[in-house]
């Protein structure tokens, strides 16, 4: 028992339950900006912002997204075709979702209306497509052209269609095994870049789906070992895993089988890393497997064989509420194992699953900010804490923000290698190589690497992100918007914002007048002690159950309830 460590725990159940505007204030209350680190972040983050606008070389998946982003109709039925395309089996039902998802759009508004050729030659395919389904709208140059395709037929369409969105997923994964990965990486580790190899898969279904995901890190981690030459974890490759691909049940009503058959799995993949000289991550997945994370983490952190390792890395995610108090954690974790902990920051890729599940249980509160500004801020206020425990830490930005970066760097004072900055594979690559070609600080790469099959979780949540037009990927390719706007101070949009007009509290999806039912989140170990308590005092009042005596029976006669 650990007494700093076990405070430092509840307090993390505290900071979730007391909500959203409890933690705007107190982020509000301790981001004290120096007035002169602001004037030089945000003439940092300008600069970059310029620079890299002034390369004009979108890739197709920017271009693609800035033309067809998730605030159009047309946007939206991309996104909802890209994911299901990768799971429908058969011809017909592809058919009908094409005709579902593109007849509806308005393409032709968006013709001729991109930077990029391709964006364009999509544009009419899917102006074609459209009207090539809806036989009420032939007219004129289309019905011609609609003739042309009309020969090509439905299935070549399919096809084209289907390839078009095999494409995008491409954009992000580096390679459909771990050896062609390791030959794509080449190109970049030239330009200075280090990776962490990502095997996808997650929320495996069932134990062979888990056995398998497991093998795949097994081999993934002998293949990269050899690339491990320098004397640093840190400057070596590393890999991320997602604890939901290696057991079926990771899920906090499963903790006992999870606590001795997951954690099995994960020190082994962990053991075989540390042999390596290799850093070992484990991602941030879903905020209702958060407790059950920190668990296993803390169990690791316990084993003998993993003692003394400072390859061993964890993700917190800053658009949690308790973010802050996780890190406070992770510091008293490491103060008394004595062993430096590699913490990946990052803002949170599952920010619309987390908004949907409160919304469908009736949650109190959101887990999440629901502010991007607050995500932002939450973002900075962690930094520095990571910054400053660099005794126990050692920070990995994760980011394509370009503000966000250049307030770390003003932070730390300049990049040295006690910390370093992470991009996605696909995302992020001109704003990175500016910052790794100007300041020559650290940059690694997470790289997805799998079959399609593999990939459709991930695609959405990449498809998500580039698609908001609140991010910063959607922002730099949108003309629209100046850059003045893209470099702006959280601090000072915070204090300004509104809450979203649109997002209301779970418990009023319904409107004013029918409430939504409360629910209980039993994956949060702070609802599941209030329970506890709650049910101990009604066992307590309830006194001993006594039934009912049938007449002229010689039992005793029954108890007034209390
Ligand atoms: P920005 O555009 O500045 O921020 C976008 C983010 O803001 C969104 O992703 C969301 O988190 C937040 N946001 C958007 N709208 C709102 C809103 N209305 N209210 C509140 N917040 C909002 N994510 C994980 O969850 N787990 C991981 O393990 C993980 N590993 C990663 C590893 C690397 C190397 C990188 C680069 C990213 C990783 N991510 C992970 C994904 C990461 O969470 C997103 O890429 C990140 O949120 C994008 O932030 P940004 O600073 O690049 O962009
Ligand atoms: C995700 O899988 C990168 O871990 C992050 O979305």
């Amino acid at each position: 028992m650990n007494t700093e460590l076990d405070k430092s725990r509840q307090d993390i159940h505290a900071v979730r339950h007391k909500g959203e505007p409890a933690r705007i204030h107190a982020l509000l209350r301790d981001w004290q900006p120096d007035a002169a680190v602001q004037n030089e972040t945000q003439r940092r983050a300008l600069g970059l912002v310029k620079k890299i606008r002034e390369q004009k070389s979108p890739n197709l998946l920017e271009a693609f997204l800035a033309e067809y982003g998730l605030s159009t109709d047309e946007g939206v039925g991309m996104m909802c075709l890209a994911e299901a395309l990768l799971r429908v089996p058969d011809s017909p039902t592809i058919d009908a979702l094409i005709e579902d998802k593109i007849v509806p759009g308005r393409w032709s508004r968006h013709l001729n209306h991109s930077s990029s050729s391709l964006v364009n030659a999509s544009t009419w395919a899917l102006l074609l497509t459209g009207k090539l389904l809806n036989p009420d709208l032939a007219s004129g140059i289309v019905d011609s052209l609609r003739a042309t395709v009309k020969r090509i037929g439905e299935p070549a369409v399919r096809v084209i269609i289907g390839e078009a969105m095999k494409e995008l997923g491409r954009q992000f994964v580096l390679g459909r095994n771990i050896t062609e990965a390791l030959d794509h990486s080449g190109v970049l580790k030239q330009k200075g870049y280090t990776f962490s190899y990502d095997m996808l898969g997650e929320a495996a279904r069932s134990d062979a789906d888990a056995r398998r995901y497991h093998l795949a890190y097994s081999e993934a981690i002998a293949a990269i070992a050899p690339g491990c030459t320098a004397l640093s974890v840190q400057q070596n490759p590393g890999i991320s895993v997602k604890l939901s691909a290696l057991h079926p049940r990771f899920e906090h009503g499963q903790r006992a089988r999870v606590m001795t058959e997951l954690l099995g799995r994960v020190s082994a993949l962990a053991q075989l890393a540390r042999s390596a000289s290799m850093g070992f991550n484990i991602d941030a997945e879903e905020s209702e497997r958060l407790d059950l994370t920190l668990d296993v983490i803390e169990a690791l952190m316990d084993e003998p064989a993993l003692a003394g390792w400072d390859g061993f890395g964890v993700v917190v995610q800053a658009y949690l509420l308790d973010a802050e108090a996780v890190i406070d954690w992770l510091y008293a974790l490491a103060r008394r194992r004595q062993q430096k902990i590699m913490v990946r920051l990052v803002k949170g890729a599952y920010w619309d699953t987390q908004i949907k599940r409160a919304q469908v249980m009736g949650l109190e509160t959101y887990p999440v900010f629901t502010r991007k500004a607050g995500t932002d801020l939450s973002y900075l206020v962690c930094a520095r804490k990571l910054l400053d425990g660099r005794d126990c830490f050692y920070p990995q930005f994760a980011t394509h923000n370009a503000q966000t970066i250049s307030t770390i760097m003003a932070l730390a004072g300049g990049p040295d290698e006690s910390f370093e900055f992470q991009r996605l594979h696909g995302m992020g690559e001109r704003l990175h190589d500016i910052v790794i070609r100007d300041t020559g600080g650290r940059c690694r790469i997470y790289a997805p690497v799998g079959a399609h099959r593999d990939l459709l979780a991930y695609l959405v949540r990449r498809l998500l992100e580039n698609g908001a037009n609140s991010s910063f990927v959607h922002q730099i390719v949108d003309e629209d918007v100046s850059p003045e706007d893209i470099a702006r101070d959280p601090f000072d949009m915070l204090a300004q914002a509104k809450p979203p007009a649109l997002l209301v509290h779970p418990d009023r999806i319904f409107g004013e007048d029918r409430k939504n039912s409360k629910g209980f989140d039993l994956s949060d170990e702070g609802t599941l002690a209030r329970i506890e308590t709650a049910r101990d005092v009604s066992i307590a009042d309830a006194g001993p159950l006594t039934l009912r005596a049938p007449s002229g029976s010689a039992s005793r006669s029954p108890q007034p309830p209390p």
